[in-house]
């Protein structure tokens, strides 16, 4: 237990330096060496994919308020709303989009036609809301989208994804797109149990992840912090080595956040004061400099190719996590 404690204690530490135990011998493993003849092509743009266990942990909150911040960094940030036909992150933005995924799906529009400006200068790709069949659209559409989105690195230092909640065929073409995965998970039961099924899956599924965990609507930061060690030490009896986990902060339940989503503004904008805002600042900060670090490496020969563009290896092969 002492042991456990003092390692996540340096995890914590670590990725409050925007620094990853860790990070290169992991990287080591997951780079792909030889995608084409050319060699992999190194990423413009650092893909964070936002996603979790079960429904309604506060993925998309979380996402447009991530995004906001980090757009708020200087940085030149795209969000991609990523649940088709149930799309909210316009709503929680105050944006109404002229158009969204599903004009690119039926291929009326380009993908650079279907961009919004948001807060900040921020950028949305907006998902489609009330379009169901957008989420029954093929999965061979979807890879065609994931493929696609290649096109907006050039314009974006980071591109957030807001997924749907689980690990369907389609979240997980998005995750294998990951540089980084952020967890959205709180301190109940079944919230813990499905972070650990996700976990599970993503190991299975692509070998290796590194995965920032979110604790949201918790009591209070110790009540955050307990939750997030509760997971740690099963993620790191289960899957050592193969999963890095790291804290990445945390949000406390608050009447706050659904006064901003009603407000259609997000509350880093709203309630700057706020407990849960400075939270998400802090949180921002924090993915900052982690950014900042996965940008320095970019140059280096550490970079990591582009997962969008120009990388087509099968689900089971793609690596993740660097
Ligand atoms: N920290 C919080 N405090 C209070 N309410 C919250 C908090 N975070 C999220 N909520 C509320 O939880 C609900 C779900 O949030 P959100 O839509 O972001 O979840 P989600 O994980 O994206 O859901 P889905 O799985 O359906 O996509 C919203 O009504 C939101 O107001
Ligand atoms: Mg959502």
């Amino acid at each position: 237990m002492a042991t456990d404690s003092s390692r996540f204690e340096l995890s914590t530490a670590k990725i409050s330096a925007g620094m990853h135990p860790h990070h290169e011998a992991h990287m080591c493993e997951s780079l792909p060496l030889t995608k084409t003849d050319a060699g992999p092509e190194p990423a413009k743009s650092q893909v964070i994919c936002v996603a979790s266990g079960k429904g309604g942990t506060g993925k998309s909150f979380i996402a447009c308020n991530l995004a906001v911040a980090l757009a708020g960094q200087e940085r030149r940030v795209t969000l991609v709303d990523a649940d088709f036909g149930l799309a909210n992150a316009h709503l929680m933005l105050g944006i109404e989009p002229r158009y969204d995924i599903s004009h690119v799906v039926s291929r009326e529009r380009d993908l650079s036609e279907v961009v919004e400006l948001g807060p900040k200068g921020l950028r949305l790709i907006a998902g489609g809301a009330g379009r169901p069949g957008l989420a029954m659209t093929a999965d061979s559409a979807i890879d065609s989208i994931v493929d696609r989105l290649g096109a907006l690195e050039g314009g974006s230092d980071i591109i957030v994804v807001d997924l749907a909640a689980g690990l369907s065929p389609r979240v997980t073409r998005f995750l294998t797109a990951a540089h980084d995965i952020v967890l959205v998970a709180n301190h109940e039961s079944t919230s813990r149990s499905d972070i650990l099924g996700m976990i599970g899956m993503l190991a299975e599924t692509l070998g290796a992840a590194t995965v920032h965990l979110v604790i949201n609507m918790a009591r209070d930061r110790a009540h955050a912090v307990v939750t997030f060690q509760q997971i740690w030490n099963r993620v790191n009896h289960a899957w050592r080595g193969r999963i890095k986990l790291f804290f990445s902060g945390w949000v406390p339940r608050s009447s706050f956040v659904p006064n901003s989503i009603t407000r259609g503004k997000p509350l880093i904008l709203s309630y700057p004061q706020s407990q849960p805002a400075r939270c998400i600042e802090t949180m921002g900060e924090r993915m900052h400099k982690h950014h900042l670090v996965w940008r320095s490496r970019q140059v280096g020969r550490w970079g990591v190719p582009s997962a969008f563009a120009g990388i087509h290896a099968p689900v089971e092969n793609q690596p993740l996590g660097n």
